[in-house]
């Protein structure tokens, strides 16, 4: 191992142009804007256009997160998708967007661990980074969750959204006495026992067909905030940090309950707490980039800050990243 880390060097995201609102919504299913919003602080999604595929949304993303960084596609080394959503069965999507950017000279692989994709990809870069596999990693979460939706079940298409975002990843040396800045720690769990409770029913090898996502959705409730509060305490714990050294909670956007309900039980602060969910409903890997990118452009993540990202999903997969920006 050398001794360096991952720094988050640049991000970008991208949210396609068509907007579905809570009253759109109720024209398609029996439902009310005032259940969404109670039950979830949902008010508006955004639709891929028919011609836009997962690699396209992620592509845009991509770039953002390049040109936020300072460099060319040609510096990554390695491009990771996070989705449940890909363009196709194979070849993965990140060789799409990295045929795309232009990229010639890395390599790239998609990563699926549902909503929890984003942590899961971030962990991963980590990794490379550490072991001296990588040194610029275009870490990615794109889904485009509209196409796998039943438009007829409204317990669950009223909750999720299509979206990218993105993150550059760079090895730092670590250097004694300073400030330690990057990725200081990940905590990934899964647990295939509730694999049936949040799934599509569709896929090549059972199937052959692309199925539709399938949820039970109090049954995900119910363990949501112990999962999520139990890796977010590894992560304290393993830091020597605690909530009050937090500057900013960035939760997987799934639901502003659960949200407000973790940030709770973990004793963060709500003011700590980064909330975009109102504006694109669930977009699985995307999420959590989204809401970063939000908080870094607004100005509100601030060099030195303590930042917790954190989500949970189907499988389930949990997880928790702790870095300094
Ligand atoms: O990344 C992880 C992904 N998943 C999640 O995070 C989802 C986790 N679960 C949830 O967010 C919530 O369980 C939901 C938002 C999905 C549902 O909220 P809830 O408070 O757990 O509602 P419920 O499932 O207990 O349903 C309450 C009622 C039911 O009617 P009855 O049986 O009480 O008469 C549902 O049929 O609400 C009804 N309902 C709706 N009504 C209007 C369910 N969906 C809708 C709807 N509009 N869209």
């Amino acid at each position: 191992m050398l001794n360096q880390r991952a720094v988050v060097a640049g991000v970008g995201s991208y949210l396609p142009e068509k907007v579905m609102t809570n009253d759109d919504i109720s024209k398609i299913v029996d439902t009310t804007s005032e259940w969404i919003v109670q039950r979830t602080g949902i008010e508006r999604r955004h639709i891929a256009a028919d011609d836009q595929n997962t690699s396209d949304l992620a592509t845009i993303a991509a770039k953002r997160a390049l040109d936020d960084a300072g460099i060319s596609a040609q510096d990554v080394d390695l491009i990771i998708v996070a989705t449940s959503t890909p363009d196709f069965t194979f070849p993965a999507t990140a060789v799409s967007v990295q045929y795309n950017l232009g990229n010639t000279t890395g390599y790239a692989f998609d990563i699926q661990a549902v909503c929890s994709g984003f942590v899961y990809a971030m962990t991963i870069a980590d990794s490379f980074i550490r072991a001296g596999n990588a040194s610029t990693i275009l870490v990615i979460g794109a889904e485009t969750f509209s196409r796998i939706l039943d438009w007829t079940d409204r317990t669950t298409c009223v909750l999720f959204g299509d979206g990218a975002g993105a993150a550059v990843l760079r090895a730092q040396p670590v250097v004694e006495d300073q400030l330690e800045q990057g990725i200081l720690s990940c905590h990934l769990r899964s647990d295939g026992s509730h694999r049936q409770k949040l799934y599509v029913d569709g896929g090549p090898s059972s199937t052959q067909t692309t199925g539709h996502l399938r949820m039970q959705g109090r049954e995900v409730f119910k363990h949501a905030v112990g999962m999520i509060s139990g890796v977010v305490t590894d992560a304290f714990a393993a830091s020597g940090t605690t909530a009050d050294d937090l500057a900013w909670f960035i939760p997987h956007q799934a639901n502003r309950r659960i949200i407000e309900a973790s940030a709770e039980k973990l004793g963060i602060d709500i003011d700590k707490v980064v909330m975009t969910v109102e504006g694109h409903g669930n977009t699985s890997a995307a999420s959590i980039p989204l809401a970063l990118d939000v908080a870094v452009k607004d100005g509100r993540v601030q060099r030195g800050d303590l930042v917790m990202l954190e989500a949970m999903g189907g499988g389930f997969t949990w997880g928790s990243v702790l870095l300094r920006w």
